[in-house]
């Protein structure tokens, strides 16, 4: 059977993430792979696990183990009200919409708000899962770079007058303020405020994804986009991925009573509802204060293999090469020489059995050949002690034959 004569349009352009394709190549476990951020599955909490799945099967299987409502369980919807609204988020029940994790809900966003074409801001580079959101329901892509306090608003501001004279403005913007996939930036206060001001001056909305946030190492938290905001324009992302466990899929959405209706509408006709069992998962641990415990003990862990990873970098990396030091999450982001080819040097530390990410699938428009993402969250120390000083050697030698390959 061809299918292709079939599809709708909007399914052809939809296509797996590159990077998502380039995790199989780092999949042999001789790899010391720094490639793929997921959380460390040694910090999984499996004996409690075990108990907490096994009480909630006796005490109350026939509700964990059946649908549910589309806007997810009660209680944890209550729960997730009063955690928004301590961290400055004032909300009730019926600004959270339970989500098959926060990845859900950029789906549900694009699916209700983006026509073909339609511009939506995203983050240069950002983070695959929210672009491919917005590309499959065939959002036009607008990039703006990031500095060292987050996106650039000023570079913002003159694209949102551009599009402007053309007759075009956003329907949202994509931002991950805190400890950003793929760079491991947070962006500023100041940035926050403008951002907002802008979005209020143009008209769209800000989808503010903060999966990170609570991995902080050092460093003041810095107020959310959302806890800003008083006219309902920012859509808030949270998830148990990273400060729990990502296999129970369970994310939840912050946003206007109307928006989380409709929201539950496109949900509805996705999956019916999020997988009951997890949010029950949810809710016992979160509820009984042992997320919270357990996030404290995720940081020092984390923060144990960032420290490593970048005195590793420190140690071995060539002059001319530069990388952030992000306060927390699971990534650093390293750029190589304008010039220098990350996906060259790619190939060869996987000879090498090293293997990262090259940083130019975190761009929309060709950029960033020369940078790469690290994650330090699954990588065992060993891992981490060998694999930087096997890749700075190779990094060393590449960078000599650039330089060789300049001057000739
Ligand atoms: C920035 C960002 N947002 C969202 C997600 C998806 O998280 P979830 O498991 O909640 O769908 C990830 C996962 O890596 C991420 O890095």
């Amino acid at each position: 059977m061809i299918f292709d004569e079939l599809y709708a349009d909007r399914a052809r352009c939809m296509k797996t993430s590159e990077i998502r394709e380039f995790f199989k190549l780092t999949e042999d476990p001789s790899v010391m792979s720094f490639a793929g951020g997921f959380p460390s599955a040694e910090f999984f909490p499996m004996e409690k696990v075990c108990e907490v799945v096994n009480g909630l099967i006796d005490e109350e299987g026939k509700y964990a183990l059946q649908y549910g409502p589309t806007e997810g369980n009660f209680e944890l919807r209550k729960y997730l009200a009063e955690k928004m609204t301590r961290e400055g988020i004032p909300s009730t029940v019926d600004n959270i919409l339970i989500t098959n994790g926060s990845q859900q809900g950029m789906d549900l966003l694009s699916k209700v708000f983006l026509n073909p074409g339609d511009p939506v801001i995203v983050e240069e580079p950002g983070y695959v899962g929210g672009l491919g959101a917005i590309y499959n329901y065939e959002g036009d892509r607008i990039s703006i770079p990031l500095d060292k306090d987050g996106i650039q608003v000023d570079l913002l501001a003159v694209k949102l007058r551009k599009l402007k004279m053309e007759g075009r403005s956003p329907k949202f913007a994509y931002l991950v303020p805190n400890f950003q996939n793929p760079t491991g930036i947070s962006m500023s206060l100041e940035r926050r405020q403008q951002m907002l001001q802008l979005a209020k001056e143009y008209n769209f909305i800000i989808l503010e994804d903060n999966p990170y946030g609570e991995i902080r190492f050092e460093g003041e938290p810095v107020q959310s986009i959302k806890s800003m905001d008083t006219e309902g324009r920012v859509v808030y992302l949270g998830s148990f991925s990273k400060t729990f466990i990502p296999g129970i899929r369970v994310g939840w959405t912050v946003a206007d009573e109307s928006l989380i209706q409709k929201l539950a509408c496109a949900k509805q006709a996705t999956d019916l509802c999020s997988n009951s069992l997890g949010q029950r998962m949810a809710y016992r641990f979160a509820s009984s204060g042992y997320i919270d415990t357990h996030v404290s003990s995720l940081i020092a862990r984390y923060k144990e293999k960032r420290d490593l990873m970048l005195s590793c970098m420190d140690q071995h990396f060539p002059e001319g090469v530069t990388w952030t030091r992000p306060q927390g999450g699971f990534f650093i982001w390293v750029t190589l020489p304008e010039g220098m080819n990350a996906r060259s040097l790619l190939y060869k530390a996987i000879e090498r059995k090293v293997a990262f990410v090259d940083g130019a699938g975190f761009f929309v428009n060709g950029n960033g050949k020369n940078t790469a993402r690290f994650a330090f969250s699954e990588a065992c120390p060993d891992k981490i002690l060998r694999g930087i000083a096997i890749l700075g050697k190779v990094m060393h030698e590449e960078l000599a034959a650039f330089k060789k390959a300049k001057t000739a």
